[in-house]
């Protein structure tokens, strides 16, 4: 028994990292699964690792039509859907508002926002009509970057801060019959990409920082995976096990927002 039995999901972004991680552990917990993902690599390798279980569609989720044939695909091959998870993203480099190139700006700023923003936007608006049949939920993936500094430059915090925003305004909108929330997860080393006006569309996430890394900043003091992060996603689409939540975001970031002012954590001679 999973704790979504029979359920049916729509996952953006599912063909690596989180999304990935998430696809597995909804087929682990029962559900079967539609991914709407832009890489036909990666829509070609979710379909040979999950032939009955997930249907993959080709596109990009800042198009309402791409949003809205996942949605389709999702009905016609499972028959309903229980909840949307806004999660493909991108990055910006943590390039800073004094290192931004000028000439690149325009496009950057429209590459981040029509993915973290706009994609996020339409994917709410091509699921909910599915969602209200089956009084369902809505889960979208924000970020340390929706509540502190510097994990990433003004491009990323800010559109992780809009997302936080939308998870509000949708929860009011839709309530009652379709809940809202977020995973605001903290680093994790993926295949993360960012803008080509910045030069970031062949340079991961990964190529700037080991594992090694990550686990010294956060109080919890260890480097997680993309794995780790999907419990919270199970949680916030089961009705029988969050019936009571609409409009919250987990901050699932290895204890960021405890981080003392001169020490990472206050325990660690216990
Ligand atoms: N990696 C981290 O440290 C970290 C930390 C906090 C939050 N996040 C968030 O997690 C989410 C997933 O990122 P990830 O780290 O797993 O990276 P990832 O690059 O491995 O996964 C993102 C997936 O989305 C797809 N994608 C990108 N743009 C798309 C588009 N326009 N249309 C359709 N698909 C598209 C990519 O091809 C990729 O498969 C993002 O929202 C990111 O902001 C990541």
């Amino acid at each position: 028994m999973g704790w979504l039995d029979g359920a049916v999901a729509m996952i953006t972004g599912g063909g690596s990292g989180l999304g990935h991680a998430l696809v597995r552990r909804f087929v682990e917990e029962g559900a079967r699964v539609a991914v709407l993902e832009r890489d036909a690599d990666k829509v070609a390798q979710l379909r040979q690792d999950f032939p009955s279980d997930v249907v993959a569609v080709e596109g990009d989720v800042s198009s309402l039509a791409s949003n809205q044939q996942a949605v389709a695909a999702a009905v016609e091959a499972y028959g309903r859907l229980d909840t949307f998870v806004g999660n493909a993203g991108v990055w910006d480099g943590s390039v800073s508002i004094v290192d931004l190139p000028a000439e690149g700006l325009d496009a950057a700023f429209d590459t981040v926002f029509s993915v973290n923003v706009k994609g996020y936007l339409m994917g709410a608006k091509a699921s909910y009509p599915e969602l209200l049949k089956t009084h369902g939920n809505m889960i979208f993936t924000l970020s340390n970057a929706a509540f502190h500094t510097d994990g990433g430059g003004p491009l990323y915090t800010a559109s992780k801060h809009a997302g936080l925003g939308l998870v509000s305004q949708l929860a009011f909108e839709l309530a009652p019959k379709i809940r809202v929330n977020g995973v605001a997860p903290g680093p994790f080393n993926s295949d993360l990409r960012g803008p080509v006006s910045l030069g970031l569309d062949g340079a991961s996430l990964t190529d700037g920082r080991t594992a090694e890394d990550i686990a010294p900043l956060l109080p919890l003091d260890y480097s997680p995976t993309a794995e780790d992060y999907t419990g919270m996603y199970v949680v916030l689409a089961s009705n029988a096990n969050s019936a009571t939540t609409t409009g919250a975001v987990m901050q699932s970031d290895g204890g960021l927002r405890v981080r003392g002012i001169g020490r990472v954590s206050g325990g660690r001679h216990l």
